[in-house]
């Protein structure tokens, strides 16, 4: 093992890079990643490790397909458990994978436990990381990820920033201004190269929301945050609040695995017209105006939130989403890592009273004039600029 962290000479032979993903937030930032990686094979020879966090396949593998991303070379199948058994089986796995493969460098995405873990045990052989999505902070240490935020950046190297506050709030914790880099929304580099194929999507029709060209008017809504799904007065509260939507306007609910889980455990499968199997292609026969379905893959998600009336979510990413797509977003939680959504896009934090709720969204729904600034480089070339730096060093 690389016994120093060592920079990088360009005549030496192509750096070995592993990619790091593991639930279905990392597939969107990595796949332009590997994208504008692979135009350098001189430079970098890519490896994809998916440590098997998220393994139902419309959780994970449908996501390969729609981002076009290559079969991962590792995959290390942990699958689901505690934080602290998730996040040990990560670390015992991706050591083993570290020692056979030797990598000169790791990058991993996001907030997840495959996050921390693999930078973790990488940091620890010297083998340089880079995360990608660096500083963000919610403020709230009872929400994981910002414990696996706060972690992930102290100890890595290359510290790839999308906002403003996220370069302050890693500044205030210390961090070195050189291991900074404000590079722009990767996230958002998806977005933009898929909305074109997203929108020959059939979902809406499958969904029976569009006819002949019409779009009926509709709210989206995902949950799957512990804060909101694992209390079942908290989760009843919401899912009150949503069928109060659903008398205006029909309500959709691609739902979490864990979010079903929880609502078969609480009783409350009929709150969501939840039907076992229901695939999405048999969803136009149901005539419920609140309907939870199973998770949509990307680019049929991209189709279905950008023509939305209005979205409801406790997601960090979908906030983001729709501030690019200018469609309005309650987010159903008391606070957010990312306030740049709020200050100069589309998003308001409503917590999660149903009064609140449902007082807000009906007058969302009413005024829909929205702000619609478009946070600086968010704009289809992050990756570029994040590869232009490790191409660099
Ligand atoms: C994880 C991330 C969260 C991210 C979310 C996106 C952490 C701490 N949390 O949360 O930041 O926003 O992914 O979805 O890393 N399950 C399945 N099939 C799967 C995956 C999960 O059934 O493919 C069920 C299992 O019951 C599992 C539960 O969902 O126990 C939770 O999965 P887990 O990966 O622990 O966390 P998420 O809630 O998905």
């Amino acid at each position: 093992m690389n016994s120093q962290k060592k920079s990088h000479d360009s005549s030496s032979p192509p750096r070995k890079v592993m990619h790091i993903v593991g639930a279905r937030p990392n597939f969107m930032k990595v796949a332009p990643l590997m994208r504008e990686m692979s135009r350098y094979p001189q430079k970098f020879d890519q490896l994809l490790l998916h440590t098997g966090q998220h393994y139902d396949d419309e959780m994970s593998k449908c996501f390969f397909n729609d981002l076009r991303l290559t079969e991962p070379d590792i995959y290390l199948g942990v699958g689901s458990g505690t934080h602290a058994e998730q996040t040990g089986k990560i670390m015992i796995e991706f050591e083993k994978v570290c020692f056979k493969e030797k990598p000169d460098l790791i990058i991993v995405v996001g907030d997840i436990n495959s996050t921390v873990a693999c930078a973790l045990v990488a940091t620890k052989l010297c083998i340089p990381v880079a995360h990608v999505e660096a500083g963000l902070r919610s403020f709230d240490r009872t929400m994981p990820e910002e414990i696996n935020r706060i972690l992930t950046d102290q100890i890595s190297d290359y510290l790839f920033t999308a906002c403003e506050d996220a370069n302050q709030n890693l500044i205030k914790e210390g961090i070195p201004k050189s291991k900074i880099f404000f590079v722009g929304n990767a996230m958002i580099d998806s977005l933009l190269n898929h909305m074109k194929t997203a929108n020959n999507s059939i979902i809406l029709e499958k969904l029976g929301l569009r006819k002949n060209n019409n779009i009926k008017k509709y709210a989206v809504v995902t949950l799957h945050r512990p804060s909101n799904v694992d209390n079942k007065k908290i989760l009843k509260g919401i899912l009150n609040a949503l069928n109060e939507l659903a008398k205006e306007i029909p309500v959709i609910f691609p739902a979490h695995p864990r979010t079903i889980k929880q609502i078969k455990n609480f009783k409350l499968q009929e709150m969501v017209n939840y039907e076992e199997n229901l695939l999405s292609n048999e969803l136009n026969k149901t005539n419920q105006n609140m309907q939870a379905i199973i998770p949509l893959g990307y680019l049929d998600f991209l189709c279905l939130i950008s023509n939305a009336a209005i979205v409801l979510t406790d997601s960090g990413g979908i906030q983001e989403e729709t501030t690019i797509l200018g469609i309005a977003c309650l987010t159903l939680r008391n606070n957010t890592e990312r306030p740049i959504t709020i200050k100069e896009g589309t998003n308001v934090l409503v917590g999660n009273d149903p009064d609140k709720i449902m007082n807000i969204a009906t007058s969302v729904l009413k005024n829909q004039n929205l702000r619609k600034k478009i946070p600086k480089y968010w704009d289809g070339k992050a990756a570029k600029r994040i590869i232009k730096i490790l191409i660099n060093k």
